[in-house]
């Protein structure tokens, strides 16, 4: 039985495994899981709704075998997320989440929703940072999930943008019991407490966490900073 996050309301530590070693993946995400970290995020990139390409379903396939209990949070940046997704699900993603942006969706975010979420996923939708929060309104409703672009998606390693913790402030009171914000891009011990206080619940760090000399320490570190931060942040109406 995969363990569910969304059924957990305490802030999630999620590494990127974008920053990963390939060479010996799935000895590094076990490094990184037994270091603390709650679960993966896996993106996934088609050269085309951003400026770089990294792996798909074949390599996460490996993973879901080797971790069969995980729970795998993929970010499709790629033109076409409502095709690909059922070859996603068959690999082992138990969270869809999409871009906006993606010309196959575009005009009818409601629908790829609805599609991706007749697949038996969770389901969350994503923004790039010059688009509007606006955008995420009407399918807010329907996802369980949203993510706050704090870089331009494509690269790990990246400063974090903080005019983004804006969109989490205007979407955390909106936000239902069941739903939560996950932040992507640049999170690190100096950004971690902000965005927390804003409204973060899912924090995904790649290079923070797999570049750090000490990973445990590093996320002992990062909790530290988000209970430090916890005064200044608002309670959503169902808290
Ligand atoms: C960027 C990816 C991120 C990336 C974050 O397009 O979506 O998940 O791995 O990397 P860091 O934490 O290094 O900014
Ligand atoms: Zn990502």
């Amino acid at each position: 039985m995969i363990w569910n996050p969304f059924q957990d309301p305490r802030a999630m530590i999620v590494p990127s495994i974008l920053s990963a070693d390939f060479s010996r993946l799935a000895e590094d995400c076990e490094d990184v899981l037994s270091a603390g970290g709650d679960f993966l995020h896996v993106d996934v990139m088609d050269g085309h709704l951003v400026p770089n390409i990294s792996f798909s379903a074949p390599v996460f396939r490996w993973l879901h075998k080797v971790f069969p209990d995980l729970f795998l949070d993929v970010h499709l940046m790629i033109d076409e997320p409502v095709r690909y997704a059922p070859d996603m699900v068959r690999a082992g993603a138990s969270n869809i989440t999409f871009h906006v942006e993606a010309p196959e969706v575009a005009s009818d975010l409601t629908s790829a929703v609805r599609e991706i979420r007749k697949l038996g996923c969770h389901v969350g939708v994503t923004l790039k940072p010059g688009t509007s929060v606006d955008r995420l309104f009407p399918v807010l409703s329907e996802v369980d999930l949203v993510l706050v672009m704090s870089v331009e998606p494509g690269f790990g390693g990246q400063s974090f943008m903080p005019d983004q913790l804006e969109k989490v402030k205007i979407l955390h009171p909106m936000m239902k019991e069941h739903q939560r914000i996950e932040i992507d891009g640049g999170i690190d011990m100096q950004t971690i407490g902000s965005s927390y206080a804003s409204g973060v619940d899912w924090f995904v760090a790649g290079s923070s966490i797999f570049g750090a000399k000490d990973r445990h320490q590093t996320i002992v570190e990062m909790r530290q900073k988000i209970r430090e931060w916890a005064s200044f942040r608002q309670k959503r109406s169902h808290e």
